[in-house]
């Protein structure tokens, strides 16, 4: 445990024998290391004090009220708040050891270790296929025809998707159902093959059937991916989350094995809002 940050530390460790679905070993390799993180938007403070080390090939659920910095952290971590001028930073986000913020660290190759899924599904206005091969082109992952087809299908295969759309794929990603279009947007995603996915709330917008789909689809993808979600639904976060962190007003009040926090919050307001009676 790290005594810089003890509010931000799973505080008990998954212990052998419990119902846990992960590796203990691997569920303790870590992927994102953040340390007092701080951030602004102009004058206003959004982030404070943010320490956290995310696990790799977990899914850490972010939870909270609206307003408390859960996509403002997401977009610490693929330095997307970069886009956003009035956005300034203190602190250390680390990925695999390197320092994300690091003047020598390739926004661009950064990007494409860590892909992200929005609320909203925004496939581009091109082909199914492409979709899905425009970003490993760009990023020189193929070059041959045949290796684009492998690779589309295999993304696709891995999004469960690819029945629904082999004999379609020429058709725009658009024409697709939302839950479908969902899944474009992960294949898309990893057909870049990234360390972390990151997902803002990727089942918001999406019914039922399509939510359970894309739940089900992230506790498979963790096999390969370190995937950090945030989502409103304490059902959902309790079902696909092996880690939890909960936001609060910009600081992260606490974080645990997500078991651990919705049987026995350490903090009142924890229990207070994942109780739903926040407000
Ligand atoms: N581009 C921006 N410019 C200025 N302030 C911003 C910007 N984006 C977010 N904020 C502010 O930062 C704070 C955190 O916002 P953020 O969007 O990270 O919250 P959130 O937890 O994701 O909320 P929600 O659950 O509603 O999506 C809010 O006070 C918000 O108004
Ligand atoms: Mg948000």
């Amino acid at each position: 445990m790290n005594s810089q940050a003890p509010e931000a530390t799973p505080q008990h460790a998954p212990s052998v024998g419990q119902p846990y679905t992960r590796n203990d070993e691997a569920s303790h390799d870590l992927s994102i290391r953040v340390r007092d993180l701080n951030l602004w938007y102009g004058k206003n403070q959004a982030l404070t004090d943010i320490n956290i080390d995310l696990f790799r090939k977990n899914v850490t659920a972010l939870i909270g009220p609206s307003g408390c910095g859960k996509s403002t952290f997401l977009r610490c971590l693929n330095r997307m708040n970069d886009l956003i001028p009035s956005v300034r930073t203190e602190g250390l986000v680390e990925m695999d050891g390197q320092d994300v913020n690091a003047p020598k660290m390739d926004e661009v190759a950064l990007r494409r270790r860590v892909g992200m899924v929005f609320q909203k599904p925004n496939p581009f206005p091109k082909s199914i296929f492409e979709n899905v091969a425009y970003a490993p082109r760009m990023h020189d992952l193929v070059s041959r025809k045949a290796d684009q087809d492998e690779l589309v299908e295999k993304a696709l295969r891995s999004a469960g998707l690819w029945n629904e759309v082999k004999d379609k794929l020429q058709e725009p990603g658009t024409s697709l159902s939302g839950g479908q279009q969902q899944r474009l947007c992960i294949a898309r995603a990893i057909a870049v093959q990234p360390d972390v996915i990151l997902m803002d709330e990727p089942t918001s917008a999406l019914d039922p059937i399509s939510t359970a789909t894309i739940e089900d689809l992230m506790d498979k993808l963790k096999k390969d991916f370190t995937i950090i979600t945030v989502t409103h639904n304490m059902q959902q976060a309790a079902r696909v989350a092996d880690y939890t962190a909960f936001f609060h007003l910009g600081e992260i009040i606490e974080y645990n094995d997500t078991k651990v926090m919705f049987s026995t919050p350490a903090k009142k307001k924890t229990e207070d809002y994942i109780s739903g009676r926040y407000g």
